[in-house]
């Protein structure tokens, strides 16, 4: 069984592994009948502590589609709110004999100390906190490979907005310079401190028009608010004016300049409607569309002897 808790769990290698078996699933969601039999008798659970639509959601359609037995349980209906433990939870949920469980939480890191305490089940990281979301950054990844020949070696990318609270930065960080991709990061310093850019040796900055300059790929992040215990920006208004991806600030990167964002998207805010909604340039919901064939590839990964 092979957990996946974090990008830097995966070599160059092993990415591209994913990324290849993901290409060739992509085909079974466009399927009169979308089911392969590759995880018949397996059981995969999906554990949300943190509410979802889109990991959720291609999750369990991934664990379908490969004639899995999917179990969803999200915190609400289930005995946490009687005050049952993480550990304790999951200790119940290993007794029932699932395979794989797919667990998403607020508290970064979780997933590694159940890991070491869980030995029956692998775990898939669905996002801990502020800390990763792996999947997502290899599903954008897959999303790149649908419109670039390559996306290792030179690739460069802008992240623009509250990356401070963005496990979904951190992860497309740490694969892309697995990747030898340039990156670069553009928020206020309230939402990119700069020791952020010193620990992962990412060039920061403060001016969206000179961060776009010549990107290939932009990608766009919402402001977490329900991680903040108090306001990082001054205002909206004034975030967007300095911020907002429009289609006047995409006009500075590289001519076809690819536009990424994991969603929830807050229209208006952190990126315009107009620059959504491009059909040419946005990949906003084949990523959506990747995230099922990439969750397909790395639960049968799970599993493979
Ligand atoms: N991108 C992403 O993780 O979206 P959800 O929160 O809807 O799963």
């Amino acid at each position: 069984m092979k957990s996946l808790l974090s990008i830097n769990d995966l070599t160059q290698s092993e990415i591209f592994e994913i990324l290849d078996e993901a290409q060739q699933l992509i085909e079974v969601s466009e399927r009169e009948i979308k089911k392969v039999p590759a995880l018949k008798g397996k059981g995969v659970i999906n554990l949300f502590y943190e509410n979802s639509t889109r990991t959720r959601t291609s999750f369990e359609l991934a664990a379908k589609r490969l004639s899995a037995d999917a179990v969803n349980i999200s915190a609400k209906t289930s005995s946490v709110s009687k005050g049952e433990t993480l550990l304790d939870t999951l200790l119940n949920i290993q007794a029932m004999s699932p395979d794989i469980v797919v667990l998403r939480h607020g508290s970064s890191g979780v997933h590694k100390f159940l890991s070491d305490k869980l030995e029956e089940v692998a775990i898939i990281n669905a996002g801990d906190g502020t800390n990763e979301h792996p999947t997502q950054a290899l599903l954008d990844c897959l999303a790149l490979r649908q419109r670039l020949s390559e996306v290792h070696n030179g690739l460069k990318i802008a992240i623009v907005g509250d990356i401070r609270h963005s496990r979904v930065a951190k992860s497309n960080i740490l694969l892309h310079k697995k990747l030898n991709n340039e990156i670069r990061l553009i928020a206020p310093s309230t939402l990119l401190p700069k020791e952020y850019g010193e620990a992962f040796d990412v060039p920061i900055y403060r001016d969206i028009r000179e961060g776009l300059k010549d990107v290939d790929v932009i990608m766009s992040l919402r402001i977490q608010n329900e991680r903040m215990e108090r306001s990082f920006i001054s205002s909206t208004q004034e975030y967007c004016d300095r911020y907002c991806l429009t289609k006047e600030r995409v006009k500075l990167a590289s001519k076809d300049a690819l536009i990424m964002h994991p969603g929830p998207i807050n229209r208006g805010v952190e990126i315009s409607s107009e620059v959504v909604d491009c059909k040419e340039n946005s990949l906003v919901l084949t990523q959506v569309k990747m995230g099922v064939a990439l969750r397909m590839a790395v639960l049968i990964r799970a599993l493979r002897d």
